[in-house]
């Protein structure tokens, strides 16, 4: 199953989409964990080594990567390289997780970064249409990262959405991104819910028959990012409705 994790900052994208990844690995699935947003802290929260996160490098800067595959950095773009060896040599693999950093799109003014992009689109191809390992994409509210064509991939798009003004706001304009994109299945995901009347106001602002769950407020896992340990060891430590979302999200 191939999910992406978008929202706005800090509303829990990291925190959902470990959630999911180590519900992968509980279930004994291969699964790419996917750093795409430029606040990367994905790795972090899944508990990998933060020196081993810090020397992988983001996809976008493997220059050398992105040359050789188009044929020496010519004008011509090969929009369908062989990107299975990238897949393989520029991840750290830790058990079933195989953990990657995307790095930022780059778009700008009169340069062109038309290798890096297709470079990306490329890799995210792979994993979405080619392989058979899960996907978990940790994006940002722009999910720039996707296109048309990959977007096809993506079978679910999970929003993760805090019960706030502003965050019911970002919710619905990742929304409407995912609806431009094609995205068949979109729904949201209530994060740090502390009360009926938080969950009343999620459903009061947005359809409540899109909801794939809602997660309550956790003290243990503010601990858990207050003192850097893995949000997630064991099956005990899924935050309530994740079971459910991770079910759903695997076609049952
Ligand atoms: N359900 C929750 N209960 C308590 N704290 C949470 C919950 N979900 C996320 N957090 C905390 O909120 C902060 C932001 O979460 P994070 O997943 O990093 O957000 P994002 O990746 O969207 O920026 C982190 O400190 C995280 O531990
Ligand atoms: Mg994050």
């Amino acid at each position: 199953m191939k999910i992406a994790v978008s929202g706005k900052g800090g509303a829990g994208k990291s925190t959902v989409s470990a959630q999911l990844v180590r519900s992968f690995t509980l279930n004994e699935r291969p699964v790419f964990a996917v750093d795409a947003d430029p606040d990367a802290n994905l790795g972090l929260v899944l508990g990998l080594d933060p020196e081993q996160i810090e020397n992988l490098r983001p996809l976008v800067e493997l220059q050398d990567v992105i040359e050789a595959k188009n044929f020496g950095g010519g004008t011509l773009v090969d929009l369908n390289p062989n990107v299975d060896d990238v897949l393989e040599d520029y991840i750290l693999r830790v058990g079933l997780i195989r953990f990657l950093k995307m790095g930022s799109i780059k778009q700008g003014g009169s340069a062109c970064y038309c290798k890096e992009n297709s470079f990306l689109n490329a890799v995210l191809t792979a994993m979405l249409l080619d392989r058979d390992e899960g996907v978990v994409l940790d994006m940002s509210a722009g999910i720039e990262h996707l296109t048309r064509g990959t977007a096809r991939g993506v079978e679910v798009m999970l929003v993760v959405v805090e019960p706030t003004r502003s965050g019911v706001s970002t919710a619905k304009s990742v929304d409407r991104l995912a609806a431009d994109l094609e995205i068949s299945q979109v729904y949201f995901v209530g994060n740090k819910i502390r009360s009926d009347e938080d969950r009343a106001y999620l459903e009061s602002e947005l359809p409540p028959e899109r909801f794939a769950g809602m997660i309550p407020f956790s003290e243990q896992v503010l601990e858990k990012a207050r003192r850097g340990i893995p949000l997630v060891t064991g099956r005990e430590d899924l935050l309530p409705g994740l079971e459910k979302i991770y079910a759903m999200t695997n076609g049952r």
